[in-house]
């Protein structure tokens, strides 16, 4: 682990393991590391990236968490909840990170090792998934390594949420959700005692990062099929059989950790894809996203 550090010292990125996907990381506050990271990713620079911190006190030194937030959000971390924040005026983050914004996004991720890397590293550390932009987010090292095959990358095994971190922005006197992910939706109205208000992605004029085409595989998708037409594989759920299920039992949970392996798998087979209904509720919402995202057909 401690090789991993000093890479991150000495201004280079690296892959880690988060309990979400694999992570492209670099040090947060230097600007020739983000940039690399922007770089090897192919990402526009428009788009912000999620810096990771070992735990509360250190996003105190760069960003304002009211006390009232605080409490509720230690119900949740570490765990795959990112938070926009305002940034404080003198914060030490690298304005590539943020894109310019005067706020940030923020989460404690819930995998051993990054936690280690992080306590270790002592600064936070940038990292958007480990793909190249517009690709299936990695869930694995072999992920990470059909798209970047000289990075070096920390084995955490296979992450167990498999679904990116839920994107609450907490800049304003209301929380709204930005990305629907690990953490649903019901489970924050609770914690937080209110309705939440769900962004669309084109009404986000402070996240230009949320593009309709994202995650996309290289063969096409057709959601909500009950059954396969023509040549295509059928991805199941539940009651639906298919040639590849997203969970044979219909459970959320193992659907979403199982979602992107799957789209990596039929990614190399060449076929249309046919993908059964998913019910939109809890971890549903993240994973029909991921879908539309994934079917989509424009960049936008
Ligand atoms: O689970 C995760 O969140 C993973 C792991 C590696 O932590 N990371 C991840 O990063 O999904 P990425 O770069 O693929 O997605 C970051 C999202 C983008 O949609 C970006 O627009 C949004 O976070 N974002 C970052 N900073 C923001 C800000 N200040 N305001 C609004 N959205 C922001
Ligand atoms: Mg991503």
């Amino acid at each position: 682990m401690i090789d991993y550090v000093n890479i991150l010292r000495a201004g280079e990125i690296v892959g880690l393991p988060t309990e979400t996907v694999y992570g492209l990381a670099g040090d947060a506050t230097n600007d020739q590391a983000v940039a690399k990271i922007f770089n090897i990713k192919g990402r526009p620079t428009f788009n912000p990236l999620i810096v990771h911190v070992p735990d509360s006190h250190m996003i105190e030194t760069f960003a304002v968490l009211k006390s009232t937030f605080e409490s509720i959000l230690q119900l949740f971390w570490p765990g795959p909840l990112t938070v926009v924040l305002p940034l404080q005026a003198s914060h030490g983050i690298s304005p590539l990170v943020t894109a310019g914004l005067d706020t940030v996004a923020v989460r404690i991720p819930n995998h051993p090792k990054v936690l280690a890397c992080l306590n270790t590293f002592g600064r936070p550390i940038a990292a958007p998934s480990a793909n190249i932009s517009g690709k299936v987010s990695p869930t694995s090292v072999a992920h990470v390594k059909k798209y970047f095959p000289d990075l070096p990358v920390l084995d955490g095994g296979v992450c167990a949420v498999g679904l990116e971190s839920t994107i609450l922005d907490l800049s304003g006197d209301t929380p709204k959700l930005l990305r629907p992910g690990g953490i649903s939706l019901e489970a924050l109205e609770e914690a937080f005692g209110q309705k939440i208000t769900i962004t669309q992605s084109s009404d986000i004029i402070n996240a230009p990062g949320q593009l309709s085409k994202h995650y996309a595989p290289d063969v096409p998708l057709r959601l909500n099929a009950q059954e396969a037409e023509g040549d295509e594989l059928l991805l199941g759920f539940g009651e639906v059989r298919g040639d590849y299920t997203l969970s044979r039992g219909g459970d959320l949970q193992e659907a979403a950790a199982n979602l992107f392996h799957m789209l990596h798998i039929i990614s190399g087979q060449k076929r249309p894809v046919a993908v059964s209904p998913i019910p939109d509720t809890g971890l549903g919402r993240a994973i029909n996203d991921r879908l539309r995202r994934a079917a989509c057909k424009e960049e936008g």
